[in-house]
């Protein structure tokens, strides 16, 4: 099958493909706070680390024009210049989900989704506090991206992580962190989800 982006559904693909094939993508589960300190949380699948020295991530905000009204999570970090993600794991799947439900601006999603937060070290916005791992980060920019929709618009949010808060628990005896103590969720395409339970390893060839 070939087609060009955009036009799956002349293939007999009735949903468009391609988050299912950039799969399985981390969730980056954001805290933010507005400009008058109330608490924003919501799931990114539009998530990864782009760098490593020093760590970088990015969460990307799609469908709202900025003279719309971009996202919370994107309108608090660049208002504020922090973020903090909270890593989802499967344990916290249902509350993850609750959090992504479109509550007015200044609306608590935490809250919403009965999850205790506590506070960070570096930055205001605070952590979940039943999430195995957090990253403290600091808003670097945001790079507008193209968009097809002339009334939405695509936004990539990058931010330095500057501190990271890891569960003693999680971490096995040769100081690592094992993913299979917390399984962490991936969003797959469609309605789907996985949650990371297995790990096998590799060496590079030398
Ligand atoms: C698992 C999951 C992943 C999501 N990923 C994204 C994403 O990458 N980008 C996006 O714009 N919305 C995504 N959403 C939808 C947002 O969470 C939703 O629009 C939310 O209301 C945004 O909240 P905010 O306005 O408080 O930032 C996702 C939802 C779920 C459940």
């Amino acid at each position: 099958m070939y087609f060009e982006a955009g036009d799956h559904i002349s293939k007999g693909l009735p949903h468009n493909p391609f988050k299912a094939i950039v799969a399985p993508r981390p969730i980056g589960w954001i805290t933010t706070l507005d400009g008058e300190g109330n608490v924003n949380l919501a799931p990114y699948s539009f998530f990864n680390a782009v760098a490593d020295n020093p760590p970088v991530v990015f969460f990307a905000s799609s469908g709202r024009a900025r003279g719309i009204g971009v996202k919370d999570s994107q309108a608090n970090a660049e208002e504020t210049g922090e973020f903090v993600c909270n890593v989802a794991t499967w344990d916290l799947r249902e509350q993850m989900n609750k959090t992504s439900a479109s509550l007015p601006r200044h609306q608590d999603e935490a809250a919403h989704a009965g999850l205790e937060m506590i506070a960070s070290t570096l930055v205001k916005p605070p952590r979940v506090k039943a999430s195995p791992i957090h990253m403290e980060c600091r808003y670097l920019e945001t790079v507008e991206l193209p968009c097809d929709d002339p009334e939405g618009g695509n936004f990539m949010v990058l931010g330095q992580v500057v501190a990271f808060h890891i569960d003693e628990a999680v971490i096995d005896g040769q100081g690592q962190v094992d993913v299979t103590r917390y399984k962490p969720l991936a969003r797959l395409g469609y309605r789907d989800y996985a949650a990371v339970t297995e790990v096998f390893s590799m060496m590079r060839p030398g």
